[in-house]
């Protein structure tokens, strides 16, 4: 089976690549823009850019939208994580985060599918601690700084099929995955 993805993310792309290629499905990137509507719901963002994706191809498509919920600022940056990434980046979280003791924060995923049988959104979380530096090369955004429950490596350190273990996005997609499997002959025909 092929999946349209909407992104311009090729992390994203290439994590949801090797999260579904167990599945047998295949990702394609699509180029219809993710229009981002302002809301605090991560599912509201994804399921309004994955309508307007599907109005634009005409076919079944994902988008996803994620977030860096930390704990000890009551869930900032959350839904506004692209903006704060691109402001402060994960520099700024750090100095936030200077001598604050709780590291505790979750990043959280919401998949969502447009299809002509309308959207269906597919959440999952990664809890975990910000690192007190940044450490690793590899991965995209807070990676550097965020070390999921189970390990003491940051994302920035893992391999694509490591984080994959760990991540929201992949949780989120197998979730996906598992309801298209079972979906897919109504999804593509009718
Ligand atoms: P987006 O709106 O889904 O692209 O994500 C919002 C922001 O969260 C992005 O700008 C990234 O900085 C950050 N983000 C989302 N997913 C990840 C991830 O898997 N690792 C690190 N940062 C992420």
């Amino acid at each position: 089976m092929k999946l349209l993805f909407a992104t311009s993310n090729k992390h994203k792309l290439l994590e949801a690549r090797e999260a579904l290629k167990p599945y047998g499905i295949e990702v394609e990137p699509c180029t219809a823009p993710k229009l981002e509507v302002q809301a605090e719901s991560l599912e509201t963002v994804a399921a309004y850019a994955a309508q307007v994706a599907y109005l634009v191809t005409g076919k079944p498509v994902v988008v996803e939208d994620a977030g860096l919920f930390i704990e000890a600022l009551n869930g900032f940056p959350g839904p506004y994580s692209s903006y704060v990434y691109k402001t402060i980046g994960f520099k700024g979280i750090l100095k936030i985060m200077e001598g604050v003791e709780d590291r505790r924060a979750y990043f959280e995923s919401a998949v969502a599918l447009a299809y002509r049988g309308g959207v269906r959104v597919f959440t999952h979380r990664v809890h975990g601690r910000i690192a007190r530096e940044p450490r690793g090369s590899g991965g995209f955004g807070f990676d550097p700084i965020f070390i999921p429950s189970g390990s003491t490596r940051t994302f920035a350190e893992m391999s694509i099929e490591e984080k994959n273990r760990y991540s929201h996005r992949a949780g989120a997609l197998r979730k996906l995955a598992e309801w298209l499997l079972r979906e897919a002959s109504s999804l593509y025909t009718g």
